[in-house]
């Protein structure tokens, strides 16, 4: 058998994007030892695609917000399938979260009176983005690495986790593989924290790079761990749609939050058409009324009361540059225009840096004098490991996971901006419980060989493999399939096509063959990506096919409308059952205590039903 090198530390943490990085700083804060593995080099994480900001009730730009205002929002955007526990704890501890980014040396933008600038986003009532440009994320990453590597915690880089072992239903350590030098390793570990961010990779047409092929949430399930949420995955509305080499890559909700403005083939503002009825009183219903919104934010005044269209949640906004399409309205490469180019050339160069620079020099498009061309991305899900909302805790004792691996805080789906303050809010609780849990567990607990030999076997099986398909053939499949039948817009003929085809895609996983050695062999990493790829798949169809309704990032053509009975106020939860298959069930959240339900609008909860 392959030579293991064995480590050991309390706390592993899975993934260094913002949840991982926030968790690492918690965790040494406790005085545990900390290592985090990260796939790819540290820094590099979607995080960076959260680009227009961090949604946290400050108050900067408009003192009337407040966190009760911030929790009714994520809720109402969620479409109520979000555990309220979770949205009340991100709602009231996310402004510390901001400010403690700014002491740790972060840079957000500043109003004229010098404080932490906010920017409007879709479904926030009152601008609440804290940002720097359309560059977030990455400055928070920047943040949060900086203060990191003077923590005390161990990196490593370029390792892939492809097992968590357990004693019962307790972690006890993970198997990864070096992605450079192929070498094989043993973590032992008290707690582990799953911050592996998401899965999108599984669709053709998305914003995240190839890092997001689902693994974490793959481990989670092969573990043990309940998953939830899986049907709902959120097709941001603005991805770069031309030319087909950069399809996908993100265009900032930030432009839309500095009155950028959609229009069809036609060119009209099409999403006047599209405001659904529970948010008809927010939303203004003219352009006159838009544009006074607009005229607003340009002067750096208090926004007017109803926003313009354009700023309706995700779901909405994706769904209707849809429904453009399929009428036969699209732009000339199938998806919408978006024009920010009214505004004044160097408004456009400060606020949107990063949008300016990604057109011109992918597109050649200047976005100060012409429209953009967008349409929808997958871009994250909502979907993932059900933790406890207080601690982070999985159903597995000292599994712990945040910020996208997790389900919870979203819902149906998720508002824009609150990703960022998802990271660092649940990242710092999940590192402060993982280091407690581990304090409390006194030895590390032997791996049995046989079960590091099984996990070694099969990392290095395609390696063995001759003359089989190549596995980035079967990926390109899977992630074409995957957009065809499990997409934006659903229905069940398809959904159950696609869980036939993935069967399918198991029998080719097992006969790829990526030649080469265990030296860096993107091959061979990807032959092993395609397992997750296929379980990842199968969760978010299984889950898709049963909800017969549509809600928030899941629609279905056959159930065209919510149900406000039984789907409104169920969640999907996914286990693996004692014979290995995938077992589906709903669950309910406990009730919303009274005074918190006395913030959200009383119309959209549909009790009577
Ligand atoms: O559009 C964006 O800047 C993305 C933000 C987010 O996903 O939260």
């Amino acid at each position: 058998m392959s030579e293991v090198t064995t480590h050991e530390y309390d706390v592993v943490i899975i993934g260094a994007g913002g949840a991982g990085l926030r968790a690492a700083i918690e965790a040494t804060r406790e005085g545990v030892s900390v290592a985090v593995i990260c796939k790819s080099m540290l820094g590099k994480a979607h995080t960076v695609m959260a680009e227009g900001g961090a949604a946290a009730a400050l108050g900067n730009k408009d003192p009337r917000d407040t966190w009760e205002i911030h929790f009714r929002d994520t809720m109402k955007g969620g479409k109520y399938l979000n555990d309220w526990r979770m949205a009340e704890i991100h709602a009231k501890e996310s402004p510390d979260r901001i400010r403690e980014l700014e002491q740790w040396g972060a840079i957000f933008d500043r109003t004229p009176e010098g404080l932490t600038n906010q920017r409007n986003f879709g479904g926030h009532t009152y601008p609440r983005l804290a940002h720097i440009g359309d560059a977030t994320g990455l400055e928070m990453i920047r943040t949060l690495q900086e203060r990191g590597i003077h923590s005390g915690m161990e990196v490593f880089m370029e390792y892939t986790v492809r097992r968590i072992f357990t004693n019962g239903d307790k972690v006890t350590g993970c198997f990864a593989y070096n992605r450079t030098d192929g070498s094989l390793h043993v973590f032992k570990a008290k707690s582990i924290v799953l911050a592996t961010g998401g899965i999108t990779r599984c669709w053709a047409v998305c914003s995240g790079s190839w890092e997001y092929s689902g693994e974490g949430h793959a481990l989670a399930y092969w573990a043990g761990a309940e998953m939830g949420d899986m049907e709902f995955v959120q097709f941001h509305p603005t991805g770069m749609i031309w030319p087909p080499s950069v399809r996908g890559i993100l265009v900032t909700e930030g432009v839309r939050g500095e009155g950028g403005m959609l229009t069809n083939s036609e060119g009209e503002r099409f999403m006047f058409n599209y405001v659904p009825e529970m948010y008809r009183e927010e939303f203004a219903d003219s352009e006159g009324e838009a544009m006074d919104w607009v005229n607003s934010i340009v002067a750096d005044e208090t926004p007017t009361a109803r926003r313009p269209p354009e700023l309706l949640t995700r779901d909405v906004v994706a769904k209707a540059i849809n429904s453009e399409r399929e009428a036969g309205r699209a732009s000339e490469h199938g998806g919408a225009y978006l024009d920010i180019s009214w505004r004044p050339e160097e408004q456009v160069r400060k606020k949107l840096p990063g949008m300016y620079h990604q057109f011109m020099e992918l597109a050649a498009v200047d976005i100060t004098k012409e429209k953009m061309e967008v349409g929808p991305t997958a871009h994250y899900v909502m979907g993932g490991v059900k933790v406890d909302p207080i601690t982070q805790e999985s159903t597995i004792s000292g599994l712990f996971a945040a910020g996208e691996a997790a389900t919870g805080l979203h819902g149906a789906n998720r508002l824009g901006g609150n990703s960022l303050s998802d990271l660092v809010t649940f990242g710092k609780r999940a590192g402060q419980y993982a280091a407690q849990k581990a304090s409390s567990v006194n030895e590390f607990e032997e791996i049995p060989a046989n079960e590091i030999d099984q996990v070694v076997t099969e990392t290095l099986a395609p390696l063995g493999r001759k003359g089989g398909e190549n596995p980035a053939k079967v990926v390109e499949d899977l992630r074409n399939m995957m957009q065809e039948k499990v997409g934006i817009i659903r229905q069940g003929t398809q959904l159950q096509e696609a869980l036939d085809e993935l069967e399918g895609f198991r029998l080719r996983e097992a006969t790829t063959s990526p030649g080469g050695t265990r030296i860096y062999n993107p091959g061979w990493h990807q032959s092993l990506e395609i397992g997750a790829m296929i379980d990842i798949s199968k969760m978010c169809a299984m889950a898709a096919l049963s909800r017969e309704e549509s809600r928030g990032g899941h629609t279905r053509l056959d159930f065209p409308t919510p149900d406000y009975g039984y789907w409104g106020k169920v969640n999907s939860v996914i286990v693996m059952d004692s014979n290995g298959g995938m077992n589906l069930s709903h669950i309910k959240y406990p009730p919303i205590p009274q005074h918190l339900k006395d913030l959200l609008d009383a119309d959209d909860l549909h009790e009577e039903e």
